[in-house]
């Protein structure tokens, strides 16, 4: 090639380089999230707005005030595809120190209860796997007029046959606090009385946009 022929072809891609990476920033291929509860049936404090934390479990959870800073709002890492994001929901650690491999949020069915998930993380997808745990059919919707984005998993018309959004009150095993964590739960005759020993209080979840991490900020975000 021609001193000027390279010039030429090094100016082509440089400009369709410049081009594609002006075009990146614009729509940034991913996006990080919190979790958060919006209103609650009947409403509760605890849990209105409140965005989901790890505790040191792997269930995302609302536990009570005073919170420990080091208690991390749970972090998700998604695929911001036009016209709606989707993909699995990857964890982002804001901790030091991550696994050498992905983490997935999913629905887990652990807990044995018929039509009943509750949203765990895991970094051992195929151990969780082999307890039926769901990852891949994340359903996002964007909110009109807020940074939020609506999440329910599996096909719409699930929502429609009554499947939907809970928060359970338990105490955590690690830790023996009080931990509100998700469920993505059908009422039925299968499961009727399974939560009688605890609350369930049916909640709206949405991901909402999360700003930079900042591990030694209280909840890994500056407020
Ligand atoms: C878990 O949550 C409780 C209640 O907010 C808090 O007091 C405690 O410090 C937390 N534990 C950890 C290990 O973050």
């Amino acid at each position: 090639m021609s001193q000027k022929r390279v010039s030429i072809f090094s100016f082509l891609l440089h400009s369709f380089l410049y081009v594609s990476l002006a075009s990146a920033a614009v729509t940034p291929t991913f996006k990080d999230y919190f979790f958060r509860f919006t209103h609650s049936n009947p409403p509760r404090e605890v849990l209105t707005y409140q965005r989901l934390r790890g505790n040191f479990t792997n269930t995302p959870g609302v536990t009570p005030a005073p919170h420990n800073p080091q208690d991390h709002f749970n972090r998700i890492s998604l695929y911001n595809a036009e016209p709606e994001p989707h993909g699995p929901l990857y964890v982002v650690p804001t901790n030091p120190h991550p696994p050498p491999v992905p983490g997935y949020y999913g629905l887990s069915a652990r807990a044995g209860i018929p039509d009943a998930w509750q949203l765990i993380y895991t970094y051992r997808l195929e151990e969780e796997q082999s307890f039926g745990f769901r990852y891949e059919d994340w359903r996002l919707k964007r909110s009109k007029c807020k940074p939020t984005l609506k999440i329910w998993y599996g096909p719409e018309q699930d929502v429609e046959d009554g499947w939907r959004w809970y928060a359970v009150k338990g105490v955590s095993p690690m830790t023996g606090f009080e931990q509100w964590t998700a469920w993505w739960v059908k009422l039925s005759d299968a499961n009727e009385g399974a939560f009688a020993d605890t609350e369930i209080v049916p909640v709206g979840l949405e991901l909402v946009e999360a700003g930079p991490v900042n591990s030694n900020a209280p909840g890994g975000v500056e407020e």
